[in-house]
């Protein structure tokens, strides 16, 4: 991987890698598609709680890189962690940052909560997004309350779509 002048060009070109070693080629419920809604969930929940908009961003691409099923697949966020670590120089941030970016990856499938904003905004993004698998967020396992109003918006939006109220 060449390493990119600007900070989209090296995030593009991260991005752009981990797609093509994506351990589930085709569609996948964990895969870019999710990717780029978690990253779009993370930088509109960042406007408000006031986490790291680059932390987030590479949380999305990074959470789920290597999953090998669509089960739980236990271990795949310790394993999205190691990718990242193993992408270190080429990831336009600081050793904060990056230690962030691990503890993210690492714990976002068996643990609810995190006193760090930035933390708890990754792990919001990906649960904003368990409803294309028909799952509603539950506000209670969010960790913001910026998520847990999107989660009642979103929801109550999309039901009326799919099953309108009479
Ligand atoms: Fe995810």
């Amino acid at each position: 991987m060449e390493l990119e002048p600007s900070i989209d060009g090296q995030l593009a070109a991260v991005e752009s890698y981990l797609r093509a070693h994506f351990p589930i080629q085709g569609y996948s419920l964990h895969g870019p598609g999710h990717w780029e809604r978690v990253k779009l969930n993370g930088l509109y929940l960042a406007q408000k709680t006031g986490a790291d908009p680059l932390v987030v961003r590479l949380f999305a691409t990074f959470h789920d890189c290597q999953r090998v099923n669509e089960s739980t697949d236990p271990g795949h966020g310790a394993r999205g962690a190691q990718m990242a670590l193993s992408l270190r120089s080429k990831l336009p941030i600081d050793d904060d940052q990056m230690d962030l970016l691990v503890e993210a990856c690492d714990g976002h499938t068996d643990i609810c909560f995190h006193d760090n904003v930035t933390i708890g905004t990754c792990w919001d993004s990906d649960r904003l997004d368990l409803d294309r698998v028909g799952i509603r967020p539950d506000p209670g396992r969010l960790n913001t309350e910026a998520a847990k109003l999107l989660a009642s918006y979103e929801w109550d939006f999309r039901r009326r779509l799919v099953k309108p109220q009479r």
